[in-house]
């Protein structure tokens, strides 16, 4: 039996499937409505949870990632204008890496090319049709009919719409202002802040390029916010870990929402990665779970391209949602631990500082919270 499998949207989700099953011997073909440097340009995520990695590496894909990453032990939480360490390394025995998704999706890209397999870029899907038998997908350049076919194409794609049942959703009342820098990162280790101005995160992209976050209004413009206004609330924000100043190349507003679809599945359609589910950012779970749908589902095509079983085909829905429900509580603790909501009560903030004191005084809780950010295995 040899199947084709129709991907749409090449995303870390769509790349990392399409990879994973080429290692499986299953065919696939993968659309992208973008162009090549619009995908890979495309400024998100930065840190690959253990099961990311170990993903990653048995795919082949991790020669840049090994060279490159930047392994992290641990975190700061910044609370009361002063910074305590969260042990990861020591309390788990896991870590975490910085390695941007532009660079995973670049070397994602290449592989997938240079062994000539399709990637078709500038082709939009516009519709899956014949979802009670063998699947079509309608693209730009005309149609194919797959085996199957998975939807990868985010949060403002097509196939989202042609799966029905409930989305159950939340919308945060705050937004990020992220920003790129050339300038050395704050401190080695990640940095989240709370504080009485809103919440800060200092990450990096390498040794020389910060990667920075401030809590905003919803709806807040970038231009109200010229250089020098970010640098001055960062400093407040951040506490002692104060930031080296250098050029911003780069400034946007992410709106902060939390969207989870009932069902991944309408017969031979699935979905993965933020065409079923999107976090709030806080704890950067979006990249991890979108790799870890795209594993699960690869082993199951791979198990029924193997022994006709669809055991764990049929299984995804739920083996994927469980993990998914687990990354979403977990964003969701870490966002309303620290952020200020506009109608914060001084009790509410007095909730979340000593919610901060215990995560970083109790080994319990330290244990925790580091098992939910490098990556529970379920
Ligand atoms: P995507 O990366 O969205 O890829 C979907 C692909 O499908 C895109 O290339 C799109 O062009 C393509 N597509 C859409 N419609 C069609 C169609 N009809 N036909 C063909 N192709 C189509 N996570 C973190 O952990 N930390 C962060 O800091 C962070 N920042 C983020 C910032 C932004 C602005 C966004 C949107 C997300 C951020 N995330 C972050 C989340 C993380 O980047 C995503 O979870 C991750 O990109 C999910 O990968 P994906 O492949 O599922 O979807
Ligand atoms: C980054 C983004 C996050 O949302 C996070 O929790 C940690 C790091 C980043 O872009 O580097």
């Amino acid at each position: 039996m040899s199947l084709l499998v129709g991907i749409v949207g090449a995303g870390p989700a769509g790349l990392l499937l399409g990879r994973l099953l080429q290692r499986a011997g299953i065919d696939s073909v993968v659309f992208e409505s973008r162009d090549r440097g619009y995908v890979e340009r495309r400024q998100r995520a930065g840190i690959l949870e253990q099961g990311t990695v170990d993903t990653l590496r048995a795919a082949g894909a991790a020669d840049r990632l090994d060279r490159e990453g930047i392994p992290h032990d641990g975190i700061d939480l910044v609370f009361d204008g002063a910074a305590h360490r969260v042990d990861f390394l020591g309390t788990t025995g896991a870590r975490v890496w910085i390695h941007a998704q532009t660079e995973v999706v670049k070397d994602l890209v290449a592989l997938r090319l240079d062994d000539g397999l399709p990637l078709l870029f500038d082709t939009e899907v516009r519709a899956v049709t014949d979802l009670d038998g063998r699947p079509t997908v309608h693209h730009d350049g005309g149609s194919l009919v797959c085996d199957y076919v998975v939807g990868c194409d985010g949060f403002h794609g097509v196939t989202r719409g042609l799966v029905p049942g409930p989305v159950h959703e939340r919308a945060f009342p705050y937004s990020w202002l992220g920003i790129l820098a050339d300038a050395p990162p704050v401190h080695h280790e990640l940095v989240y802040a709370h504080s009485r101005r809103g919440f800060a995160l200092a990450s990096m992209r390498s040794p020389s390029v910060s990667r920075l976050y401030l809590q905003v209004l919803n709806g807040e413009s970038p231009d109200a916010w010229p250089d020098s206004r970010i640098w001055t609330e960062l400093e407040h924000r951040l506490a002692d870990h104060r930031p080296h100043r250098g050029p911003i190349t780069a400034k946007s507003v992410l709106p902060m929402r939390a969207s989870v679809a009932e069902n991944l599945r309408n017969g031979p359609l699935f979905l993965a990665g933020d065409a079923a589910h999107i976090v709030p950012p806080t704890g950067a779970k979006g990249l991890n779970l979108a790799a870890s749908d795209v594993t699960l589902l690869a082993a199951a095509f791979d198990q029924l391209n193997r022994t006709g079983s669809p055991a764990l085909l049929d299984a995804y829905e739920d083996t994927a949602l469980h993990r998914v429900w687990r990354a979403q509580h977990f964003s969701h603790f870490m966002t309303t631990t620290l952020h200020l909501a506009p109608d914060q009560s001084e009790f509410d903030t007095h909730l979340q500082l000593a919610r901060l004191r215990h995560l970083t005084s109790s080994r319990a809780a330290t244990t925790a919270l580091a098992e939910n950010y490098t990556g529970i295995a379920l």
